[in-house]
This record gives structure tokens, C-alpha cells and sequence, in this order.
């Protein structure tokens, strides 16, 4: 199982490293704009956090696929283990065929449907990435969606990797890689909860209370 940080926020991203358990960070124009300030910069700024030990994703905000790929190609000169994000649709998926011939990591991102799965996994991206919670967010199945490419992929052995994204809960975190996906994308505050549960935590205060107790040092 890969597992990513989806942020561009330099003090969570260097505390999900110490963890030693990350295969990289997640960006998007949001999260980018969020934390304000140059792209490329910031970009740079993740790579000295992670250093070398994973893949920065970075989308690329031209809507036309020659623009695309010019920007995919800039991009990889900014960091090693740059995977670029596409957005879904014809000029993505344009782009996405010609930058896979070079060799260049990609993922098709905002995925909602089966379909468009397919059609990403055709043009040979790296991965592809549905939005479980935004399809939720609308009253559709977000897990559904995400079975339904699992499925897909695995009768026609496509090797292009399921990195769900979206994912609003250590729940559904795990829910998700039960279902067969390669990978999930989380925000901090749900791998932060993906180590935390109630009982662990009663568990480990009756050790500590016994231990004291019995005058133990
Ligand atoms: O970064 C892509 C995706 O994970 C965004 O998630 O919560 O904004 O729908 P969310």
C-alpha cells in the first residue's frame, strides 16, 4: 500500500516524514494556494522536507494539452520523484498519452466515473485518482466508484496504479484499501487519526496507572 500526504503545508508535511512511513506528498492548485507564495518554491521547499525520499505530485494548471504537456516537462526539472497531475477530461487525456511516451510520471486526477478510469489507464498514466469524497459529497458512492475501477482494471490488467483521493476519514481510509486500491491520499488530520483510537488510549493509561502503582520505576 503507497500512502501520500494531501498538502502543500510545510510544518505538516515535515511532521508526516518523521513518521517514516510516507511514499510522498499529494499537492493540488488549492492546497497550493493556500499556503500562498510561489509554486515552483514551494514545490522545491516540500522536496528539501522530504529529501529525495518519495514523490511530490503537482498539477498542472494549463486547460490545453500542448500547455500541458510544456508544463508537465517544466515541472519534472523541479524536483526528483515528480509525478504530474492532469485533470481529467480530453486535454488531459491528450497530454497524458504524449508525456507518457517520454517516460514522465503522471496521474489523472479528479476521476468520478468508471469510464474515465479507463480511458486515463488507456493513455498509460501511472495512476489514476478518484475522488471518493467528492462523489460522496453528491450522494453517489464514492466507495462504489472505487470498487467498480478495482474491478475494471484488474479484468484487463491494467497496470495503471488506484490512488484514492478525497478521503475524508481513517474510516474510510481503510475501507478503501480493503477494496484493492494501490494507494490512498489522506490529509494530515486523518493519518494523524489513522493512528488514534479511544481504546488504545484507556489501554495504555491502565499500563502506565498499574506500573505506578506497583512502585515499579
Ligand atoms: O488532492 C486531491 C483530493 O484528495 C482532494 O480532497 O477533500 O478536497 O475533496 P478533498
Amino acid at each position: 500500500m503507497e500512502i501520500y500526504l494531501d498538502s502543500a503545508n510545510l510544518s505538516q508535511i515535515e511532521h508526516a516524514v518523521e513518521l517514516g512511513i510516507l511514499d510522498g506528498v499529494t499537492t493540488n492548485p488549492t492546497l497550493i494556494a493556500k499556503e500562498g507564495g510561489d509554486f515552483e518554491n514551494i514545490i522545491r521547499k516540500i522536496s528539501q522536507v522530504i529529501k529525495g525520499k518519495g514523490k511530490i505530485w503537482a498539477e498542472v494548471i494549463s486547460t490545453k494539452s500542448e500547455a500541458m504537456v510544456e508544463e508537465a516537462i517544466r515541472m519534472t526539472g523541479w524536483a526528483t520523484g515528480m509525478v504530474v497531475k492532469l485533470p481529467m477530461g480530453l486535454e488531459g487525456i491528450k497530454a497524458a498519452s504524449i508525456l507518457s511516451r517520454e517516460g514522465i510520471q503522471t496521474n489523472m486526477t479528479l476521476i468520478s466515473s468508471v469510464s474515465q478510469a479507463l480511458l486515463a489507464a488507456k493513455a498509460g498514466v501511472s495512476y489514476v485518482s478518484p475522488y471518493a469524497g467528492r462523489v460522496d459529497d453528491i450522494g453517489w458512492s464514492g466507495s462504489g466508484l472505487i470498487q467498480g475501477i478495482v474491478e475494471a482494471f484488474s479484468a484487463q490488467g491494467f497496470a495503471t496504479k488506484i490512488l484514492a483521493a478525497s478521503v475524508r476519514s481513517p474510516h474510510q481510509a481503510a475501507e478503501l484499501v480493503r477494496s484493492g486500491v494501490d494507494g490512498i491520499t489522506v490529509p494530515y488530520g486523518v493519518l494523524i487519526g489513522m493512528a488514534q483510537h479511544p481504546m488504545t488510549d484507556l489501554g495504555l493509561d491502565q499500563f502506565l496507572k498499574d506500573w505506578s502503582e506497583a512502585g515499579l520505576q
